[in-house]
């Protein structure tokens, strides 16, 4: 597919003037770089980019520009991704269950800081260099988030302390960490997990260097966009009060809500049947649209016309199909869509800068891999462009 890397006012602008007949990522620099100041002025700690909510190099350039300074990788891929833009970027291997080659590329490759959740796996650990920081990943049955990660990953808070205790043992710097799940909008996670992380420090007798907050920041999915900084002032409290004394130095890993903002995904209409009641699309949930099946329905849709005109209807709702052979390629809950919405207009998606670009497939020959670069990704009508 092209590249193209002169900016263009808006999605508007390139739709109309290009037509595309494939689905098309446009990002906006100044929105990535936004959000990232967003979290540096508003944590209160170390901010890394969990990578892979988007790998792309123009992602990880921006961010580093903006003074991201730490990544947080989930694989040897995802490290290599990051040291090709900046040798000197602090790297976090916080994915907890690592093969012995991974491990040796982690150590390689330099990587900081750990994250273990199971004895087994602190052992894989025995050559990292007594210098690096081990987090110790503990789970709890919180809820708040779009999804549950403790179901994967994560020891007990009991588990957790004996590992805390075998880490400051071991030499390593001792640390913890959790992850409230991904798309949580509700503080009173964050002040669980703080209030436990606490405990466990206090009953292992072990002082952390570092609590790693995780990443589960919301994203602005519809309605009011999420309060970021509510939620920064709530972990900033909670880990005064619960740490009293010994406060330890404060870490997040936010991966959606560093990059949503930054992309709006463009699909198109292929076809309308049943009287408009089902949309056929060019992009579904084996593409940028992934993301959908598991979030739920998306409040920020806009729909224009092929000219740029935006369509401005009556919202109803609709069966929205993808472009696959495959009757799973469905958004669960279907899209609301303006009433006047035609065959050949597009659809665009705002907010899809996470869990987008980075898990779209080939599946079928569909799929999305062509990111325009735009000034502003808030919408210019154009009228014939
Ligand atoms: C260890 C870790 N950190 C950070 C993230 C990023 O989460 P989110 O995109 O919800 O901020 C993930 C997501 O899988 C993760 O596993």
């Amino acid at each position: 597919m092209q590249r193209h890397l002169s900016p263009i006012a808006s999605p508007e602008v390139y739709l109309a003037r290009h037509q595309p007949d494939h689905p098309v990522m446009f990002l906006a620099p100044d929105a990535l770089r936004t959000s990232a100041r967003r979290f540096l002025d508003g944590f209160g700690g170390l901010v890394t980019y969990a990578v892979k909510a988007n790998a792309r190099a123009e992602v990880l350039a921006n961010l580093d520009a903006a003074g991201i300074g730490g990544f947080d990788v989930a694989s040897p891929q995802e490290m290599a991704a990051v040291r090709a833009l900046n040798a000197q970027a602090v790297l976090h291997y916080n994915n907890p269950v690592r093969s012995p080659a991974e491990v040796a590329a982690g150590i390689a490759a330099g990587v900081a800081s750990w994250s273990v959740d199971e004895t087994g796996e602190l052992d894989k650990l025995h050559a990292v260099p007594r210098q690096a920081e081990i987090a110790v990943r503990f789970a709890l049955p919180v809820v708040g988030a779009a999804y549950d990660f403790g179901e994967k990953f994560g020891a007990t808070p009991e588990e957790a302390a004996k590992l805390l205790v075998r880490v400051a043992e071991a030499g390593f710097v001792p640390a913890l960490s959790f992850h409230p799940g991904t798309q949580c909008s509700d503080p009173g996670a964050w002040v669980a997990y703080i209030a436990e992380a606490a405990g466990i420090a206090r009953r292992a007798g072990v002082r952390i260097a570092r609590l790693n907050v995780g990443g589960g920041f919301a994203a602005h999915r519809s309605g009011a966009a999420p309060d970021l900084e509510a939620v920064f002032a709530a972990i900033r409290q909670e880990v005064n009060r619960a740490f009293a004394g010994q406060v330890p130095d404060l870490m997040c890993e936010p991966g959606r809500a560093m990059v949503a903002e930054g992309f709006s995904l463009a699909t198109r209409v292929k076809s309308l049947r049943s009287g408009g009641d089902v949309v056929y699309l060019n992009d579904g949930i084996y593409g940028g649209l992934t993301d959908l099946r598991d979030m739920g329905l998306s409040g920020r849709v806009r729909v224009i016309g092929p000219l740029g005109e935006r369509r401005s209807g009556q919202m109803v709702p609709r069966v929205v199909f993808g472009p696959t052979c495959d009757s799973l390629d469905r958004l669960p809950d279907g899209l609301m869509l303006p009433a006047d919405t035609q065959t050949g207009d597009y659809v665009l998606f705002d907010g899809m800068g996470a869990y987008s670009i980075a898990m779209s497939t080939g599946f079928n020959g569909y799929g999305v891999d062509d990111v325009v670069t735009v000034l502003s990704l808030s919408g210019h009508s154009t009228g014939a462009g």
